[in-house]
């Protein structure tokens, strides 16, 4: 998808100057992923998915067509057709996703506490597992997880509704991210996250990772209740990526070019691979097929690289107060990421404050100031319109409904949010 000629001359472009490193490290990114995706999935069949009780079923004969070869394509034309057909549903312009599914999410940091709480009867495990889940967060991922959801019912079977199991995939979702939040506050020895004291400001260490470990456990029966092998392996995945994310962010790379690739994979794994596995598996519940996953898949993973990329030009122009997190945190941290990278092409002489990962005395003050003298923070922002546009263009090929518009409004707000 990502070999033709058109993308590769985005990517030069978003890369400015690293265009052929970033176009080979797309393709390393895509590899994981494929290797997953050439393994021969069985999907459920839609009546079988009954997994709750109040699990809502689309009607069988919704069923037909869902393998339909050249899909996405067909796709295409059917949306435009019904864009052109006369007393065919109005469409909103433009969609707030919030308020489009106010009620999908309004109880959802709740029912994931209800859900940690009943599997431990240890109350400070229950305060600490709890503590992410106050209704701080974005619930960017649960947000993206339902969206997508909801717009591949529609795109596969005309139907405005959400399964129980997709739900569940979101808050799933949710609930890694936070396991993993937890273990990072811990490796980075952060004071204050979402403008409160980090958990492990709070509690001792020891009893906060293994709170991590207790969500992610839950999560983990979670999946198991979805009784779906390829949504089990397609959610481990997003676990060995975040690892293994998180483990490449604590190496450095010598040259630029292996630096800007190392930066992409790590960026991948740490963020994106989670969206793209969540909401691939909302689509596999619902019945998709290959060709339909790798769509979902693939706006997914874009809009996680646009957030990251997002995250990490924040940390050099946003306020501490508006972060609700320390700024220059990564700097401060030794971490190179891509406002550095690109600033490093006019800078060459941050190569060696980023090999000593900004130890010495000045060196987080000053390419902080060269990153500001340099087009680091445009450059990455260009990259993560890039991915933003890619996003969209994937989500463009379902057929229009609230919920795709929705998908297209989440990589505005990606792209724009201050915080
Ligand atoms: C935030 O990064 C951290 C992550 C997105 C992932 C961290 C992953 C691990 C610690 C691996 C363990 C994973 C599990 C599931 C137990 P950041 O430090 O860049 O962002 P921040 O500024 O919000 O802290
Ligand atoms: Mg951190």
């Amino acid at each position: 998808m990502f070999g033709d000629r058109r993308l590769t001359t985005v990517w030069t472009m978003a890369c400015i100057g690293s265009g052929r490193l970033c176009a080979r490290v797309e393709k390393l990114c895509q590899l994981g992923h494929n290797l997953q995706a050439r393994r021969k999935a069985s999907f459920v069949k839609f009546k079988e998915l009954n997994l709750h009780q109040n699990a809502r079923i689309l009607p069988e004969s919704c069923q037909a067509g869902r393998r339909a070869p050249g899909y996405s394509r067909h796709c295409r034309a059917i949306s435009s057709m019904r864009t052109q057909q006369p007393g065919s549903q109005p469409q909103p312009q433009s969609v707030d996703p919030y308020v489009l599914l106010y009620d999908d999410l309004k109880h959802i940091y709740e029912d994931i506490r209800e859900e940690l709480q009943k599997n431990t009867k240890i109350p400070e495990l229950q305060s600490i597992a709890t503590y992410y889940f106050g209704g701080q967060g974005k619930a960017l991922r649960p947000m993206v997880a339902i969206l997508m959801a909801r717009a591949i019912n529609y795109h596969l079977y005309k139907e405005n509704s959400l399964l129980a199991p997709q739900r569940q995939v979101a808050m799933i979702s949710e609930m890694i991210h936070s396991a993993s939040l937890i273990h990072d506050d811990v490796i980075d020895q952060s004071d204050i996250r979402r403008g409160k004291p980090s958990v492990n400001a709070l509690w001792n260490h020891k009893k906060v990772a293994m709170a991590g470990d207790f969500i992610l456990a839950v999560a983990s029966m979670m999946i198991a209740r979805l009784r779906n092998n390829d949504v089990t392996l397609t959610l481990s995945q997003v676990v060995t990526d975040l690892v293994q994310g998180e483990f490449m962010q604590l190496g450095s790379k010598e040259t630029e070019n292996e630096r800007f690739a190392h930066y992409l994979t790590k960026t991948y794994r740490k963020t994106a691979s989670l969206i793209a596995n969540s909401v691939k598996a909302t689509a596999m519940l619902a019945g998709a097929d290959d060709a339909l996953a790798e769509v979902v898949f693939q706006y997914g993973r874009n809009v996680g690289l646009a957030f990251q990329l997002v995250d990490d030009l924040l940390d050099f122009v946003s306020s501490s107060d508006a972060m609700g997190k320390p700024t220059a945190a990564d700097l401060k941290l030794g971490l190179a990421t891509a406002p550095v990278l690109f600033a490093c092409e006019k800078y060459p002489e941050l190569n060696p404050m980023i090999m000593r990962r900004f130890q010495e005395p000045g060196d987080v003050e000053r390419a902080f100031e060269l990153v500001h003298k340099s087009q680091g923070l445009e450059q990455t922002r260009f990259l993560a319109r890039n991915h933003c546009i890619e996003a969209v263009r994937h989500a463009s090929s379902l057929v229009e409904s609230p919920y795709q518009k929705g998908l297209t409004v989440i990589t505005d707000l990606v792209l724009n949010r201050m915080k």
